[in-house]
């Protein structure tokens, strides 16, 4: 018999999500309400910020955030263009014009000098992203930021119990957007969550979410609610259900078990290719300041070492039978982008030899140790079989 397919992902619901998600549908409020403002709370105390407004994805907590602070036409925004497309989405929704700056070769982060090439003027927000997981460069970009008036968003999709300096990604910057999409390592299924330091923009995100209304339904309906509201200014529909909120409540109780076994995966994939000649240690040596949630496990090929492609190397690792992605295609190899912006590839050689050699592998709790014994063995037969 051939051995199963294993999945580039496989999410970890169980028991708890099923009992909380019944009591919501039982208690006859399922759209934004208690389970909602408790989600808010528990992810509060657990980043340890002062405010956290619960979002329907981190796209809307990016896109609120930066309509929040009248971001808009005429301004600049510095973002990564090793990310997914809803980074620079949020930029142009309020009309502003995205600007990308090249990453650490040894990280997939932003690099905060070729930050500094790129402000202008017009430069308002720069849009740290924190790759696979791994926290960016915050210190040294809290330091341009300050010098130079802006504020710092941070897409923390991918870092939720990620730490930097003893702090928790959440903790450190004017924002921070998370995703709890389904892939996540804390997962709604779809959903996110802005992290903030003061109470009045929460206000403000949190109204921009709801159509710009001044009282929620769970205000005008729950008990002593008045029916009266009003729109005080252009608003979205990007509220979360107290639904997705329950399963993120129970997904936040398992999370520090979770990112622990991602860890483990993460040691025994390192451990095996430490000294295998085709592949690029990259993401694996960390600092002490930093703790790694692991959300992905980024594959670096030396490309010069090998008589395959990467293209050619995901296939073979598909045919047998392991499950893998890419992360990500550049922002300015999108058509749209390109097109638009006359973005140069040229302009980013780490971004581009990153991007042609990366695979990202299986990493997530479900996993068991066979499993990553198959994806390591399947990688290094593959590589050794290839090898120039
Ligand atoms: C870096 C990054 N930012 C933002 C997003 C968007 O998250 P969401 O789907 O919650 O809007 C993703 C989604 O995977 C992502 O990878």
């Amino acid at each position: 018999m051939s051995p199963s397919h294993i999945t580039f992902h496989r999410p970890d619901f169980g028991m708890e999500e099923l009992q909380l998600v019944e009591e919501v549908l039982k208690s006859g409020w399922v759209t934004s309400g208690p389970k909602v403002r408790e989600f808010e709370e528990a992810i509060k105390d657990y980043v340890n910020c002062p405010c956290t407004v619960a979002l329907n994805s981190c796209t809307a907590a990016m896109h609120v955030a930066l309509a929040g602070w009248g971001v808009g036409p005429g301004d600049e925004v510095i973002t990564t263009p090793f990310t997914f497309c809803a980074t620079v989405e949020a930029i142009e929704y309020v009309g502003a014009t995205p600007v990308l700056a090249d990453i650490d070769p040894l990280t997939g982060n932003i690099d905060p000098e070729c930050v500094r090439e790129k402000l202008s003027e017009r430069t308002k927000v720069i849009i740290p992203v924190h790759y696979a997981g791994l926290p960016c460069e915050l210190g040294k970009l809290g330091d341009i930021a300050k010098a130079n008036n802006l504020k710092i968003l941070e897409d923390a999709a991918l870092a939720l119990g990620s730490s930097l300096n003893g702090r928790r990604i959440g903790a450190h910057s004017d924002a921070v957007a998370f995703s709890f999409y389904a892939t996540k390592n804390l997962s709604t299924g779809e959903g996110g969550m802005l992290a903030c330091q003061d109470e009045a923009f929460a206000d403000k995100c949190r109204r921009l979410s709801l159509h710009g209304m001044n009282r929620d339904a769970w205000k005008r309906y729950g008990a002593g609610g008045k029916w009266y509201y009003e729109i005080c200014e252009l608003g979205f529909k990007y509220n979360l259900t107290d639904i997705a909120a329950a399963m993120g409540i129970a997904q936040l109780g398992k999370l520090e078990r979770a990112n622990d076994r991602r860890r483990e995966i993460a040691a025994a994939y390192i451990a095996a290719f430490r000294k295998i000649p085709f592949i690029n240690p990259f993401q694996w040596d960390l600092s002490n300041e930093v703790v790694h949630n692991r959300h992905l496990f980024p594959l670096v090929l030396k490309l010069d070492a090998l008589s395959i492609d990467r293209e050619r190397f995901i296939e073979q690792l598909g045919e047998a039978g392991i499950g893998t992605s890419v992360h990500y295609i550049p922002i300015y190899r999108h058509p749209y982008y390109r097109d638009r912006y006359n973005f140069d590839s040229g302009e980013y050689p780490n971004t581009e030899s990153i991007y042609s050699a990366v695979i990202s592998l299986p990493i997530y709790p479900a996993l068991d140790d066979e499993d990553v014994q198959r994806v390591i063995e399947a990688v290094k037969r593959i590589g050794f079989m290839h090898q120039k």
